[in-house]
């Protein structure tokens, strides 16, 4: 079934039930070196499937879980390889939707639950989207509304140094990287130079392939204008659709739609707006739609960072 999640939707099934995890996997058509992230309905759950949990964990899962940030932490013996594609490493998280959350409490068991679309397409942020592409594949869509949040979480994982905690970002996410200053000083991202990799051993986080979040239409990302102006000189017929940050385009003879991801430049309503607005602008059957990065702040970053992936098939 897919389950809402203040990110995006999840596909989700019984943790603890192999056969029901190995659904997930094929429904999803993910190739199994792709991890599931195991979502759990309290802080307390943690110790039931991890182990040697740093106390860092703990004070930020207090202060900031149910929310969008998934711990990459070492797993128990009772999740199998399976969920975490051979790594001894389990991603868990608290996700904040009050439907979902309601679920995992009358239930006795944890979730996984990866995005619920095709693996290499653009998540889902309402039960409509997961209609879309799972109809027929699915038994049950529990409808919470559209994604509060509409990015991925953030994904964080820890190593000890000299006694002291440094958190890893693994995937930008949702999650403000900066409310993590609070609790460490030593904060790195894991270089991505490895995201064209297919091989789980060099494969951090595979979420991070590089054409993640692809819509069927040719995606250009830059300066709209430019692009624009290149367009038309190539192909004067061209029918283009246009995903601006701030911007409204008028339409004419080439511009056949423009969705604006926040009139007002404002981040958080960009990231909740921008899934549902790609796939909108896939619906127009344009020959290209133009992208254009937003501010590189906050959530700016993560949303930069699907927008590049949603390019990154076409370069
Ligand atoms: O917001 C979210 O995180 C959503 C909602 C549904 O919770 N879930 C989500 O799952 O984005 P998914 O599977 O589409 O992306 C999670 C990514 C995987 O692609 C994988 O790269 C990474 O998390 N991941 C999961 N388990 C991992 C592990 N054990 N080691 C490294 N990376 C892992
Ligand atoms: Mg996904």
């Amino acid at each position: 079934m897919a389950i809402p999640t203040e990110t995006v939707y999840g596909l989700a099934a019984n943790a603890l039930d192999l056969n029901a995890v190995i659904n997930v996997f094929e429904t999803k058509k993910r190739p199994r070196f792709n991890p599931l992230i195991l979502h759990i309905k309290n802080i307390d759950e943690i110790n039931k499937y991890c182990k040697n949990v740093p106390d860092i964990v703990f004070e930020i899962a207090k202060k900031y879980s149910p929310g969008p940030i998934t711990f990459l932490l070492e797993k128990k013996d009772i999740i199998d390889d399976i969920i975490t594609a051979g790594s001894s490493l389990v991603a868990i998280r608290i996700p904040n939707h009050k439907l979902t959350l309601e679920l995992l409490n009358i239930l006795d068991f944890p979730l996984v639950a990866p995005s619920a679309n095709p693996f290499g397409y653009i998540s889902p942020t309402s039960a409509k989207h997961v209609l879309d592409n799972l109809n027929g594949e699915i038994d049950y869509i529990l409808d919470g509304g559209s994604s509060e949040v509409g990015i991925e979480s953030t994904i964080i994982g820890f190593e000890t140094i000299d006694n002291l905690d440094k958190i890893i970002i693994y995937r930008k996410g949702s999650f403000d990287i900066e409310k993590l200053k609070e609790f460490s000083n030593l904060i790195e991202f894991k270089s991505i130079s490895k995201d064209d990799s297919t091989d789980i051993k060099d494969l951090d986080s595979p979420g991070r392939l590089k054409a993640h979040y692809s819509p069927n239409t040719k995606c250009i990302l830059g300066d709209i204008n430019d692009n624009y102006k290149k367009a038309i000189e190539q192909n004067p017929k061209i029918k283009i659709a246009i995903l601006s940050f701030d911007k409204s385009y008028e339409l004419n003879n080439n511009i056949i739609s423009n969705k604006v991801l926040s009139l007002n430049s404002n981040l958080t309503e960009a990231a909740k707006n921008l899934f549902s607005y790609l796939r909108e602008l896939e619906d127009e059957n344009a020959d290209l739609i133009l992208l254009e990065r937003v501010p590189d702040t906050s959530i700016g970053e993560a949303i930069n960072d699907r927008l590049e992936r949603a390019a990154a098939k076409y370069v």
